[in-house]
């Protein structure tokens, strides 16, 4: 890792809105920088505008203030700089787990010999081998949950957006994944921004956990996780991890009493 900025939002204030004629704030001025390279979880409450902020970032969502830098270029709309997970499977139901992984370098306009061997390459990866001819339907949620990050790293993306992509499997699948994805992410140098609700899968994860407040999201703590790597999942289990945890589920714990006292 070093220390080149890859992301730098700025001040970012992002709001929807209702019905009625008024505004609702997801994101409130926040501000985030992220080094090119690195491995940065955000976790929060439920509602606290993670996903939100994710879709700026990937450039789906429109900012109301502020601004977000990529690589110091404001982000002004979706690019194939970004790969994205989303928090729900989204594989085509009608094409194969080839077709699904290639399906973005078909529109990137890459010819049919090179991105089938791109395809069985990303397969491999992510340990799907064999399984190039089958259908979303015939795969487990984990192996669709593979697929898509396939997809999302065909086209070859320095920055990683993945928001809560384990939320849907069991515990044990889960943590597999997890190991999976940080030896693609060792092999592939890539910046990645994950979200999730699960505080042990971010410290195992990230560099750097950030938690946002309850909404109007805005950062409100920051943990440099400092376990070495390569990291075995044997690693949940010392007293340095579970310390981690414990900091983090505080500013968790601490935002949700405030929340319910203003209730
Ligand atoms: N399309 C929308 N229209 C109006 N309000 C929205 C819309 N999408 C999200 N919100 C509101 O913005 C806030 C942030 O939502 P967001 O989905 O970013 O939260 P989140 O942190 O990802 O939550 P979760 O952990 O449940 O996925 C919530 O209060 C939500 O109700
Ligand atoms: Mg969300």
């Amino acid at each position: 890792m070093n220390d080149l900025t890859k992301l730098h939002a700025r001040n970012v204030t992002i709001t929807y809105p209702l019905k009625d004629g008024k505004e609702v704030t997801a994101v409130s001025d926040l501000s985030l920088k992220v080094r090119e390279g690195e491995f940065v979880c955000i976790v929060g409450p439920s509602g606290c505008g993670k996903s939100t902020l994710l879709g700026a970032i990937a450039g789906f969502q429109p900012i109301k203030h502020g601004e977000i830098l990529l690589n110091g270029r404001a982000i002004k709309g979706p690019g194939r700089d970004r790969g994205v997970v989303f928090q729900q499977a989204s594989l085509f139901p009608w094409r194969t787990t080839l077709d699904n992984i290639i399906y973005g370098l078909e529109l990137a306009g890459v010819d049919k010999k090179k991105r089938r061997e791109r395809g069985e390459e990303l397969l491999h990866l992510v340990g799907l081998d064999g399984f190039s001819s089958h259908y979303p339907y015939q795969l487990s949620g984990g192996m669709q949950q593979r697929v898509n990050l396939a997809r999302a790293l065909a086209i070859e993306p320095s920055l990683m957006l993945l928001d809560e992509p384990f939320g849907a499997l069991d515990a044990q699948t889960r943590e597999y994944m997890q190991v999976e994805l940080l030896r693609i992410w060792a092999a592939t140098s890539q910046t990645v921004i994950l979200v999730t609700h699960d505080i042990g899968e971010a410290v195992y994860l990230a560099d750097r956990v950030v938690v946002m407040s309850a909404r109007p999201g805005r950062i409100c703590e920051t943990t440099e996780i400092r376990l070495p790597r390569p990291r075995p999942l044997e690693i949940k289990r010392s007293s340095e991890f579970q310390a981690y945890e414990a900091h983090i589920w505080m500013f968790i714990a601490h935002d949700s009493e405030e929340l319910r006292e203003a209730n």
